[in-house]
């Protein structure tokens, strides 16, 4: 039988192969964020990256910026321990911490000089907690530091939504052997995700304390938006 950590990988890898499928742009976005974060930063940054399970965040800019130091927030230790076997393979891990839990559970001891929350916001439920993640992220960061948000976006009762929705099952039908109503299937779980409007995100940002909100990057249902604390 399996060891769990094994098993663990093994989901890794299908996640790495799965995200690139919900999301073509994946590596672009990646190398976006890193663009902004190396422009904002000085040369020896403290790295916030919530939801940082599976390691994408840590063991890509952490191989790429070898100045930086990261603390990883996830509630899922399976996803953690993704990371933290990565970031060893990789030969970071002296610069990398882990914390099990969401960002408001965990007393940090250290602010950070930039941070970011990629592909999380959609599993935070209600606008109040999506708020209270946004507000604590702020509070962590020195003023001025930059900060991203990508997530799925869109109010799905407008047409637009279900353009943008169609985009997406037709990419995965024409990456995939899945069938349309495997595809179908995917909609209705993606659809039981928390969406909110672009202006919602946006106005969250703001009322959280970061200014110069501008959305970078728009791929069918995911949207991303750069930022920085207040001063
Ligand atoms: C789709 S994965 C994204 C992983 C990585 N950020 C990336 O871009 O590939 C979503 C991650 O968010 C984590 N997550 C869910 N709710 C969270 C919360 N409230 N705070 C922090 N992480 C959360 C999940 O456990 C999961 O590891």
């Amino acid at each position: 039988m399996k060891d769990d950590l094994e098993f663990d990988m093994e989901m890794a890898r299908e996640y790495d192969k799965g995200i690139r499928r919900a999301l073509p742009t994946y590596d672009a976005m990646f190398r976006m964020v890193q663009s902004f974060l190396r422009a904002h930063v000085e040369d020896e940054a403290n790295v916030l990256v919530i939801g940082a399970g599976g390691g994408n965040e840590i063991v890509t800019f952490g191989k790429a910026n070898p100045t930086w130091t990261f603390a990883g927030v996830d509630p899922s230790e399976a996803m953690l321990e993704v990371a933290l076997q990565k970031a060893k393979n990789e030969g970071i891990e002296e610069r990398v911490s882990i914390y099990t839990g969401t960002v408001e559970q965990i007393d940090f001891k250290e602010t950070f000089d930039a941070a970011t929350c990629l592909l999380v916001l959609h599993f935070v439920e209600t606008i109040e907690e999506k708020l209270s993640l946004l507000k604590t992220v702020k509070e962590l960061l020195q003023p001025g530091s930059p900060f991203v948000l990508v997530t799925m976006y869109g109010n799905q009762s407008k047409p637009e939504f279900d353009e943008r929705m169609n985009l997406w099952k037709s990419i995965w039908l024409d990456l995939t052997d899945l069938t349309q109503e495997d595809v179908n299937g995917m909609e209705e779980s993606v659809r039981e995700l928390s969406f909110i409007s672009s202006t919602q995100i946006e106005e969250l940002l703001e009322q959280a304390g970061f200014e110069r909100v501008t959305q970078f990057f728009s791929t069918t249902l995911f949207g991303g938006w750069i930022a920085h604390s207040d001063k």
